[in-house]
C-alpha cells in the first residue's frame, strides 16, 4: 500500500471492475486508500479484481452484480451501495460499450443498449448518489468518456453519440453543482489495451495506424482516475479531460522524467 492519500477512508465504486480501465481503476483506488465497492455484469465477474485488491492490501468493499443495460439495474444498483455503506464518496462510471455498426446497420435494440449502458446508467448512478454528496459538501464524480465525442468515425455513429451525450450531461451537471463540493469530470482515457480495443483491432479491415504492442495499458488511464478522485483537480471540473492534454499526465504523476512510465 502506499502512503495514506486524500482517498484514504473513502467509499468509491467502480462499474466495469471485471477488467480493463475498471479494474485497474479499482485497484489504483485501493492503493490510494480508498475502499472499493466493485459492479460488472455477473456476480463473479470481479472476484478476480478483489482478489488483486486484498493482495495489495487494500479493500474491496463489496461485489455487486447489475446489468447495466437495464435503468432499473443501475438505480438498485446506487441504492444497494447507499443502504450497505450508507454513504459514497467517489463514483467510477466506467463500464461501457462499443458497438461497431454503421447507422443504417445498427438495430434500436442495439443502440438502446449502447445508450442504455454508456448514458442512462451513469445518469441513474448520479441520481441515487448525488443527494448525499451535495447533503456532505463533498464527493467525486468520474465519467469515462472518449475522444470519440468529438471525432467521427466508420461504423461508430452509437459509440460516439453516446460519449457525446455523456460528455453534455457531465458539464451540465458541473453548471448545476459548481460551489456545492461536489466534482464532476468528463475523463477520455485514449487509446487503452482492453478487450473493447482488442476487438476492434480484430475487426479491423485496415491496419491501425498504432500497432497493438503500442497501445498503453489500462493503468495509465487509472493512474489518472485515481488523481483525478483524490479531489487535487478541482480546476478541471466540469471540463473535457483527455489524457493526452491540459497537463494531465505529468500532474498524474505519469512522467517520471527517468524514461520509464510509473505505471509500470
Ligand atoms: N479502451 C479504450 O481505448 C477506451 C477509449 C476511450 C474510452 N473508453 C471508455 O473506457 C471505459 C472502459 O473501457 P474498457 O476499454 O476498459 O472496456 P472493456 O475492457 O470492454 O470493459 C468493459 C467493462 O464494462 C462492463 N460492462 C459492459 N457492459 C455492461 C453491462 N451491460 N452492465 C454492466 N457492466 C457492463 C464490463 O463488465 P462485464 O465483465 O460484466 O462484461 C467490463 O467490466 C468505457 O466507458 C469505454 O467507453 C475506453
Amino acid at each position: 500500500m502506499s502512503a495514506p492519500s486524500s482517498r484514504a477512508g473513502k467509499l468509491a465504486l467502480v462499474t466495469g471492475a471485471s477488467r480493463g480501465i475498471g479494474r485497474a481503476t479499482a485497484i489504483a483506488l485501493a492503493r490510494r486508500g480508498a475502499a472499493v465497492a466493485l459492479a460488472a455484469r455477473y456476480a463473479d465477474g470481479c472476484t478476480g479484481t478483489a482478489a488483486a485488491i486484498r493482495e495489495g492490501g487494500g479493500t474491496a468493499a463489496s461485489l455487486h452484480a447489475a446489468n447495466l443495460a437495464d435503468t432499473r439495474a443501475a438505480t438498485a444498483l446506487g441504492e444497494d451501495i447507499i443502504a450497505r455503506h450508507g454513504r459514497l464518496d467517489i463514483l467510477a462510471n466506467n463500464a461501457g460499450l462499443s458497438t461497431l455498426g454503421t447507422v443504417d446497420a445498427v438495430t434500436p435494440s442495439e443502440l438502446a443498449r449502447v445508450l442504455a449502458v454508456n448514458v442512462t446508467a451513469p445518469w441513474a448512478l448520479m441520481r441515487a448518489v448525488l443527494p448525499g454528496m451535495k447533503a456532505r459538501g463533498a464527493g467525486i464524480v468520474i465519467n469515462l468518456c472518449s475522444s470519440r465525442a468529438h471525432i467521427p468515425g466508420k461504423g461508430c455513429g452509437a459509440c460516439c453519440a453516446s460519449k457525446a451525450w455523456l460528455l453534455r450531461l457531465t458539464q451540465c451537471l458541473h453548471q448545476e453543482i459548481v460551489g456545492s463540493g461536489v466534482q464532476v469530470f468528463a475523463f477520455s482515457p485514449g487509446l487503452t489495451l482492453t478487450d473493447m480495443v482488442r476487438d476492434i483491432y480484430d475487426r479491423a479491415d485496415a491496419p491501425m495506424a498504432l500497432p497493438l504492442e503500442a497501445v498503453p495499458p489500462p493503468e495509465r488511464a487509472a493512474q489518472v482516475i485515481g488523481w483525478l478522485a483524490g479531489g487535487e483537480a478541482g480546476d478541471l471540473a466540469g471540463l473535457d479531460i483527455a489524457i493526452q492534454f491540459n497537463d494531465v499526465t505529468r500532474r498524474a504523476g505519469l512522467e517520471t522524467g527517468e524514461g520509464e512510465p510509473s505505471w509500470c
